[in-house]
This record gives C-alpha cells, structure tokens and sequence, in this order.
C-alpha cells in the first residue's frame, strides 16, 4: 500500500496548497485530483490522504477515516450526569494527573481522560501509525463540534512507536501510561474502527513493553484487551471491564520501586 496526498474534486486554491504542504512536511507524494476517481486513486495506490472543505480523511478500501469525537463525547455526557466510566476508574484519573496514551488512534480514550485531568492535566498520546497520525492530528486541531475544540487541542499527538518513545522518557514521569492495542480478535459491533484497521499497527504487547512503562509510569499500568485474555501472560491483574467483550489488566508501581 502507497500512501498518497490529494483533495477532494475541484478543490478551492487553499485546500490544494493544504494538501501540498501536508504531502511536503510528511514526505509523501501530492497527487493532483483533477477528475481522478476515488476508485482509480485507490487501485492505484491503495491509500489516499483527502483534504476536502469540510474534513481531512484517509481512504482506503475498509472505508473513509477521519476524526470525530462521537464516542468520546458519549463517555463525557454520561460523566457530566454523574456516571462513572470503567477506563478512568480503572486508570484512578483526577484533576491534574498526567496520562499517557501508548496507543492513540481515534483519540476517545485520551479524549475522555483529558476531560478528567483538566486543564491542569496532560494527555500525551503516542501513534505509530502515519496516515492515522496525520488524520487525528489534523482533526484534533481543526475540526470536531467547538464545545470539544478545547479538549481536543489540549492533547499532545506525537507520531511515534510507544516502544522507542517510552525509553527517552524520565522514569516516573507519567501518573499513569495506558495501552489500548488493536484486538487479535476485534469486538464486531466496534464500527468506527473499521476504517482503522488496515492503517494501524498491530504488533502485540510483551512483557518487554510491560516493563518499558513500568519504569515511566508512578502509579499504574493499565491495558484493555478482550474479556478472555489472560492477563497473568504480561504480568498484570485482571480489573474487570465494562462489558461481557472487554476487561482491563492492572500494574500498580510501588511506591519504593527502583527507578533504574
Ligand atoms: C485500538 S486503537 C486505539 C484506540 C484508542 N484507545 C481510542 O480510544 O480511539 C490502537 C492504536 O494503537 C496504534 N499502535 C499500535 N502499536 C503502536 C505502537 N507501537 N506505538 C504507537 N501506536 C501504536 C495503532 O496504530 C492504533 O491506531
């Protein structure tokens, strides 16, 4: 798969020169649209970055990608009216923490938690994954309804692989640092991750990345997987879940644990 930068048809002079400046900064080509159709665009390439007035999207043959904050903003309305939400419970946010997402994609989690920690708070969320990382950004920045707009660009998107990121950072530096990796076995009513899929990387959490946060981490390292995982594989406890589908695994970091 190639990933290409164009825009929609007959774009305004401004979103060409946008495409062409996306197409610059991340080193991919700038396709001209002129009167290509989606189709040929992705037989030919497979992927296809599209700056269009209302939105910037990736296709590709699962669907249209593009950020909207539909489930995040269904998680906080059930939290203005006094719900609790098993992943912030779970993770013991408050006010003020710092919270970092190895795994960014659609950004509801760091969404959620950035609503959580406040303005005061830090939400830094890690993406590996290119096309999802230009495509999050973008709509983190520019697009969603104007009552999130705040929320949305108070989070810090860094494109990068969690497991090279986690070893430049301090230890202890993180409250708590949360991995949500793409399922072996995806949930099928999970609709919105659909278009994501062929985008994201999957590689699976070891061990290895276990120890990678616990040393960034100062109080816990949280993962969700599926309900039937074992979690005793990556040494955490199971902490429940929110429905029959889902559960997630606990590392508590000790208050007198080495920092080395
Ligand atoms: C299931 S999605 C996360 C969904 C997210 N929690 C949300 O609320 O929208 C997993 C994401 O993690 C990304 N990912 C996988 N491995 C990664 C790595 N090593 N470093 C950074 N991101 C990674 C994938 O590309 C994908 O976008």
């Amino acid at each position: 798969m190639m990933l290409v930068v164009t825009t929609a048809r007959k774009p305004n002079k401004d979103k060409e020169k946008e495409a062409r400046e996306i197409a610059a900064a991340n080193c991919l080509p700038y396709i001209p649209r002129e009167n290509k159709s989606l189709d040929s665009l992705l037989n030919d390439f497979g992927a296809a970055l599209v700056v269009s007035d209302r939105r910037l999207s990736c296709f590709t043959p699962a669907g249209e990608l593009f950020y909207h904050p539909n489930m995040a903003a269904m998680r906080i309305r059930l939290l203005r009216q006094g719900k609790a939400d098993k992943m912030l419970e779970i993770c013991g946010l408050s006010a003020g923490d710092s919270f970092l997402d190895c795994t960014a994609g659609l950004c509801s989690d760091s969404l959620v938690s950035k609503y959580r920690v406040g303005e005061k708070g830090r939400v830094l969320s890690l993406e590996q994954s290119l096309p999802i990382y230009i495509v999050m950004g973008h709509g983190l920045k520019n697009s969603g309804p104007p009552r999130f707009q705040e929320l949305a660009r108070g989070i810090e998107l860094v494109h990068a692989d969690f497991r090279s990121y986690l070893q430049k950072l301090p230890p202890r530096s993180f409250d708590v640092v949360y991995f949500d990796p793409m399922f072996d076995v995806p949930v099928m009513e999970a609709s919105s991750l659909l278009p994501l899929r062929p985008l994201a990387c999957v590689q699976p959490l070891t061990r290895e990345d276990i120890a990678l946060a616990a040393r960034v981490a100062k109080r816990k390292v949280v993962v969700k997987q599926r309900s039937f995982f074992v979690f005793s594989r990556l040494g955490l406890t199971e902490a429940g879940g929110n429905n029959r589908k889902i559960s997630y695994g606990v590392l508590e970091i000790k208050e007198n644990e080495s920092d080395s």
